[in-house]
């Protein structure tokens, strides 16, 4: 057979191998085959040198266009099987953007949390600081230096959950420990007076529990946010002034302060403050029980007795307190007729805030 004829053989031999490749790799594979150093049109090329010299510019002509249409067969499959190998791959990795996605629930601060953060925010912005004190507390810090006589009536077991000494030290009876859950936040006041000169700016907000069962309007565990100033100078007046900036802060600009007398122990004189209904303006109807007014907190000017526990000088000094129960500050706001919602942990009510 003539070198061309050897050669038009190879090229359709190659073209037919190139046109069944399935993979890059079996495309590979027919290159080095045919022109791969070992490959066959490889060899033939390489004996193109015994030819005679008539056969010779035929054969080489012949064998440049074997070599140039073999690599374009090579080169356009190559594509085609890159293409290919892409589309799969894209069609294996398709994402369905019109799937729904995972909800992930996003919680909220709960409303009670919230009103004791505004009721906070309210009284830093008139230059008070913020102060903690122990739920579990000394009986010391929560009536003797608040100025409560040993017989007084709060001191009796059903307002107090009282905490047993379990350390050994002391064998102490039910009832009779003097570690008790602090009752109110006033022992705050205390702490803070023994730790801090004058002038006192503070708020005290926390937990407080009661040997209540809960109803509408008590619970076992509820909020409180204490108040107290010592300054120089300070009076009734500027009392009185504070709770009415709280009061058009927390409730509306077109709402009135009303202080009744009351008594505390720890303060002298001493108040219950009302703020008027929101519902009908202080004219009374079934949401303030046809009062008009509803009671919001108790305060008053720190009784020198208890200046006296914390080593301060009630002749240069002068102070007010008060106290309040988020809860309620909380219900009147948002208008809950029942405290027990704010401790229930229900999504439906608390999702409203
Ligand atoms: N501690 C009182 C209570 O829980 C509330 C209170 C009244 C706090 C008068 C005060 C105050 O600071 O001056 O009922």
């Amino acid at each position: 057979m003539a070198i061309s004829d050897e050669l038009r053989a190879l090229e359709s031999e190659a073209l037919a191998a190139v046109g069944a490749a399935e993979t890059l790799e079996d495309l590979e594979a027919v290159r080095i085959g045919f022109l791969g150093k070992k490959g066959s049109l490889t060899a033939i090329l390489r004996g193109l040198g015994g030819l005679s010299a008539e056969e010779r510019p035929e054969a080489g002509r012949v064998s440049n266009e074997v070599r140039r249409s073999v690599e374009s067969a090579l080169d356009a499959k190559r594509e085609e099987l890159e293409r290919a190998a892409r589309a799969s791959r894209i069609a294996a990795e398709v994402v369905d953007v019109t799937l729904p996605g995972r909800a992930r629930p996003l919680g909220h601060q709960h409303v009670l949390h919230q009103v004791v953060d505004e009721i906070v925010e309210i009284f830093s912005g008139l230059g008070y600081r913020v102060a903690e004190g122990p739920e579990v507390e000394l009986d010391y810090y929560n009536f003797t230096a608040l100025n409560h006589p040993a017989d007084h009536p709060a001191r009796a077991l059903q307002d107090t959950f009282y905490v047993k000494d379990l350390s050994g030290d002391r064998a102490v009876v039910e009832g009779e420990s003097d570690v008790l859950l602090r009752t109110h936040t006033s022992p705050g006041q205390v702490h803070v007076m023994e730790t801090q000169q004058p002038p006192i700016y503070v708020v005290v907000p926390g937990k407080v529990y009661r040997r209540d069962v809960a109803d509408p309007s008590h619970l076992p565990q509820f909020t409180q946010v204490e108040g107290l100033v010592v300054d120089e100078g300070i009076t009734f007046g500027d009392l009185k002034g504070t709770l009415e900036h709280f009061v058009r802060e927390m409730f509306g600009p077109d709402r009135r302060v009303r202080l009744r007398p009351h008594f505390f122990p720890f303060t002298e004189p001493s108040a219950e403050v009302d703020v008027s209904c929101g519902i009908c303006g202080g004219s009374g109807c079934r949401s303030c029980g046809g009062e008009g007014w509803l009671e919001i907190l108790g305060c008053g000017m720190v009784d020198p007795n208890v200046f006296g526990y914390v080593g301060i000088d009630p002749e240069k000094y002068t102070g007010f307190a008060f106290g309040m129960g988020a809860e309620r500050i909380a219900g009147l706001k948002y208008g809950v007729p029942d405290l027990r919602h704010f401790i229930e942990g229900d999504t439906r009510f608390l999702h409203q805030f």
